[in-house]
Parts: C-alpha cells; structure tokens; sequence
C-alpha cells in the first residue's frame, strides 16, 4: 500500500529539483502525477521515464491564466480528476533593494506568488469536486526572516505563507488541507555557489561550499531535494490529516538561531 495510493496529484516546476523529487516519491506512493514545468524536455522525459500511466507531462507556465485552465483540463482527461496540488515552481535573483529593476521585482511575484495564487484558483475547484484533498505551497527559509539581496524572492515567500493561511481557512469547509513547507538551503540548480558567497567569486568549489555551510548550518550540509520530498508528501498523505494553514521549515538547523561561535 502507498501512501498516495489512488491520488492525482499536479507538480509544478516538476521537471527538476525539489519538484521532480516529488514526482518521483509521489509515483513510488502509488500516486498518479502531473509533472507541469517550462522545461518541456526535462519534463517530458521525467514523465516517460515514470510510464504513461503514472504520469503526464504539461508545459505550464504558473504566471499564466490560459495555462492553468489548459493544465487541468489535460491533467482531467489523463487521471480524470485532481485532489492534490504542489505549488513548487519559483525562481531566485539576486540583487539589493535599491537596485532592482521592477521587471525583476514583478518577475519573480509573478512566478512565485501570482503563479501559488493562480494555482490554488485552478485546482481548488478540481479538488474538492474529487471529494477533497491537499494543496502544499512552497515557501523559503526566506518566507520567515530576512536575507540581504533576495528582497524581491523574500516578499514572495513571506507571501506565499499569507496564501497558505487564507487558503487553509477558506478551503477547510470543502476538504482541503493547505500547508506550506519552508526549505533552507538545498542542492539544487537553484543555489549557487557564486551567489551565496559572494567573496568566493564564481569559481567556488565544491569544497569551500562545504566549508561554507558546515559553518553556516547547525547539521553542518547542504539539504537534498529527497529531504523536502518527503515533507511534503507527509503533508499531502493522509499522516497530516488534522494539519492545516502551516509552515514546516526543513532546513537543517539554520533558523534554530545565530550562533555567536
Ligand atoms: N534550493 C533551495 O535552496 C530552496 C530553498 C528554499 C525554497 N526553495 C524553493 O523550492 C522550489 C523549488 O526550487 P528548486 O530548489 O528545486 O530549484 P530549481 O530551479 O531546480 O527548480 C525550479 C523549477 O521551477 C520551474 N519554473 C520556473 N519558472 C516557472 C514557471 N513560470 N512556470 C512553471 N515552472 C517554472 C523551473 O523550470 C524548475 O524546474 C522553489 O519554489 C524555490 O523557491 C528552494
């Protein structure tokens, strides 16, 4: 028995990192699995890889209204309903306040948050005439404190939690859980090297990035995408059925507090 036995599941920003780890552990729990991303040969061979009958590939762009109505209507004909919805897509850029650019700025709301809100509008509808079901936003470490040069990504996850609360509260009356997981910092093609350090120039090492997080993170590592994986299909199984509008941090220690050695 899997956990997601009998589930449909639709995964944004699927075709890689934390996403394709959730399509990956959502099939392995006998769930059905929309892998939705931009990247569509990423995504598309995610999805043969998976087989025709565990998952689909749709080329979806979270900022998009004609997109979410495409998505689900595909995501209908192929698994004939969706209950469950992983807003995962969202992009990174690095700058100080006072030198964003407001196409940077309304790039990233539109993806990270406009792209969440979007999402829960689309398949909220799908999943509570599927009898219910769970929704998990993506926020950051940075959904809940501060970080220079990632005001733009901050606000959005800071919003991201907003939604989640809302959502949870609206949504609960019509079998909808809503959570929110919060990752700290985690291999993927999102964190570089160069970015996080910015002293380190761009041709920081493997080893100095080792070096770098076991100072910076209580457990001492980087996370693996597997690790936030595996939280959020706790919040998408039936294990978190009495949990509903929270942020769960997976981050290895980092907001546990500063240490001053
Ligand atoms: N990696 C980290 O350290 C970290 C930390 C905290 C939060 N997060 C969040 O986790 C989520 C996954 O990021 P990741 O680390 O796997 O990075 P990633 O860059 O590997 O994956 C992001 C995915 O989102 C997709 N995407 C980007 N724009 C999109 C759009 N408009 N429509 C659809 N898909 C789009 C990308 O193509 C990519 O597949 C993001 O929301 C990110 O903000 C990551």
């Amino acid at each position: 028995m899997g956990k997601l036995d009998g589930r449909v599941v639709l995964v944004t920003g699927a075709a890689r990192g934390q996403g394709e780890q959730e399509a990956r552990l959502f099939a392995a729990e006998g769930a059905r699995v929309v892998v939705a991303d931009v990247l569509v040969e990423q995504g598309e061979a995610l999805a043969r890889e998976l087989g025709e009958s565990v998952a689909r590939f749709v080329r979806l762009d979270v900022g998009s209204e004609e997109d979410w109505a495409a998505a689900v209507a595909e995501a209908g004909e192929a698994f004939g309903k969706i209950d469950g919805l992983v807003n995962n897509a969202g992009i990174l850029r690095f700058n100080e306040l006072v030198d964003t650019p407001l196409a940077e700025f309304e790039q990233v709301v539109r993806v990270n948050m406009t792209g969440a809100f979007l999402g829960i509008r689309a398949v909220a509808p799908q999943i509570e005439a599927a009898g219910g079901g769970t929704i998990v936003n993506t926020s950051s470490y940075t959904g809940l404190t501060g970080m220079p040069l990632v005001g733009a990504y901050a606000a959005t996850k800071h919003a991201v939690l907003g939604l989640t609360k809302v959502a949870a509260m609206e949504l609960a009356g019509k079998g909808i859980r809503v959570n929110a997981v919060c990752p700290g910092a985690v291999d993927t093609a999102m964190t570089n090297p160069a970015l996080l350090d910015p002293d380190a120039g761009p041709t920081t090492s493997g080893a100095a990035l080792e070096a770098y997080y076991r100072k910076l993170l209580p457990m001492g590592r980087i996370g693996r995408p597997e690790e936030v994986a595996a939280l959020v299909l706790f919040l998408t199984c039936d294990d978190s059925s009495y949990i509903t509008g929270q942020p769960f941090v997976v981050d290895g220690g980092w907001l546990a507090g500063v240490s001053p050695f």
